[in-house]
């Protein structure tokens, strides 16, 4: 497995305990991953190396964790060795790799999402600003981090992004093509199937919490929360998948641009329908933390059969049980975080029941475990009902200190 994060730790944890599994080797994996697998050192966007490196070893199937070795084409780089690997070719990750290609995908497959226009200078953004009114989103064509789109409440918001799109050029290359698009109303869920090519198997619903304090106020973040699952009104899912995700799947195969991966939709609920608001081409983090605890068996056969293209054998079950992830942050997120801040109460929370723990930034210094990343250590907390998961999630967070902490409060509240 490629990547670092806990959305890593959490797949790690799931496969370590897959029946059959011989051995498992997580690039470059951290702490947290390195008590369950063997850890390479080997960078998540080395892909060349990556690939010799499985070559080597003779691996059996690579699962890809972030997105940028996917848009640098890794996929590509396996199949030319002949070698198993879950996660689409580059062609087929540009549907994460330009914002503005996607946007002319929908548009020539009649895939339902916001309005929007492409901006090259601030003239054209300005336009098209007056043309769509406030509020308005602006999103940077290429991967950020996280951090390309902004949604401007009112006209000096406005303003204020174009400068920062096209004078400070915050977002560099990835910043030469912005898409000034439609702000959209509703409720938001990530929305994530595997594809083979040409069948899907939709993954357990869930929400993110991308707002970095309560009642989503702050700046947008990779990820504060996430809750599984999320009651969707009946057909809603139905609806998601005719809509949305078939014509996606098919329209890419059509422009020979086949898609075998995790295909994840970022879906607003607006009063005319679901819409389209993103795609990635990888799992969400963190709601793979909450997602994959409640997976019932294997998760390798789903893995295998989506990148063999025979996903048509599989199916997948979900326990009944919710379950609720609590992002602890370092001090300074989604700025520069604190590195360095030693971390206590990580082996109290673990024993409480129902709890798991995954690492993000987090390093080994001298022996003692500190802050080395902006999202830190993802809590997640198992119980009947999201308000039960919450409370063990909760309980677990109280027991865990370091030097600047933040998280929301909020996680999995007022969901019954
Ligand atoms: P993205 O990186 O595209 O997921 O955008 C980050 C977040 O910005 C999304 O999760 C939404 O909360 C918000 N967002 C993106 N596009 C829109 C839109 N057209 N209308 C309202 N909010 C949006
Ligand atoms: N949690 C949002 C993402 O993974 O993009």
């Amino acid at each position: 497995m490629i990547g670092s994060g806990a959305r890593e730790h959490a797949l790690a944890w799931k496969l370590s305990r897959a029946e059959g599994l011989d051995e498992l080797y997580v690039a470059p994996g951290n702490p947290g991953v390195s008590a369950i697998a063997n850890c390479v050192p080997i960078a998540a966007d080395a892909t060349v190396e990556l690939a010799e490196f499985a070559v080597s070893l003779r691996i059996d199937v690579t699962v890809v964790g972030p997105e940028l070795p996917l848009v640098l084409g890794i996929a590509d780089e396996f199949a030319r060795r002949g070698l198993l690997l879950v996660g689409p070719t580059r062609a087929a990750a540009e549907l994460e790799g330009s914002k503005v290609f996607t946007k002319e995908f929908c548009l020539r497959h009649d895939i339902p999402t916001g309005q929007a226009l492409v901006a090259r200078d601030r003239d054209q953004a300005a336009a098209a600003v007056k043309k769509l009114g406030v509020p308005v989103v602006f999103k940077a064509d290429g991967l950020a981090a996280g951090k390309g789109v902004q949604v401007c409440h009112t006209k000096d918001e406005a303003d204020a992004a174009i400068v920062q799109y096209f004078e400070d050029h915050a977002f560099g290359a990835a910043g030469e093509r912005v898409l000034v698009e439609e702000c959209l109303e509703g409720e938001e869920v990530s929305f994530m199937v595997l594809s083979d090519g040409t069948g899907v198997l939709p993954l357990a619903s869930a929400r993110d919490y991308k707002r970095l304090a309560d009642d989503d106020q702050g700046p947008n973040t990779g990820g504060m929360g996430a809750v599984s699952p999320v009651p969707l009104e009946s057909g809603l899912a139905a609806t998601i998948l005719r809509a949305i995700v078939h014509p996606t799947i098919a329209g890419l195969a059509a422009e020979g641009r086949t898609y075998r991966g995790v295909l994840y939709a970022g879906v607003m609920l607006t009063r005319d329908g679901p819409k389209l608001l993103e795609y990635n081409c990888r799992l969400g983090d963190p709601e793979t933390q909450v997602v994959i605890p409640r997976l019932d068996g294997d998760l390798l056969p789903l893995l295998r059969a989506t990148a063999a293209g025979e996903l048509g054998s599989v199916r997948a079950t979900w326990k009944r049980e919710a379950a609720v992830c609590v992002v602890l942050a370092a001090g300074g997120y989604p700025g520069t975080p604190l590195r360095g801040e030693p971390i206590t109460g990580l082996g109290d929370a673990l024993a409480q029941s129902g709890v798991l723990t995954f690492h993000a930034g987090t390093a080994l210094q001298e022996g003692a475990l500190v802050t080395a990343g902006g999202r830190v250590l993802s809590i997640v907390g198992r119980g009947a009902t999201p308000a039960e998961a919450a409370g063990v999630a909760y309980d677990a967070v109280a027991k865990i200190r370091f030097n600047g902490m933040q998280y929301r409060r909020d996680v999995g509240r007022g969901m019954g």
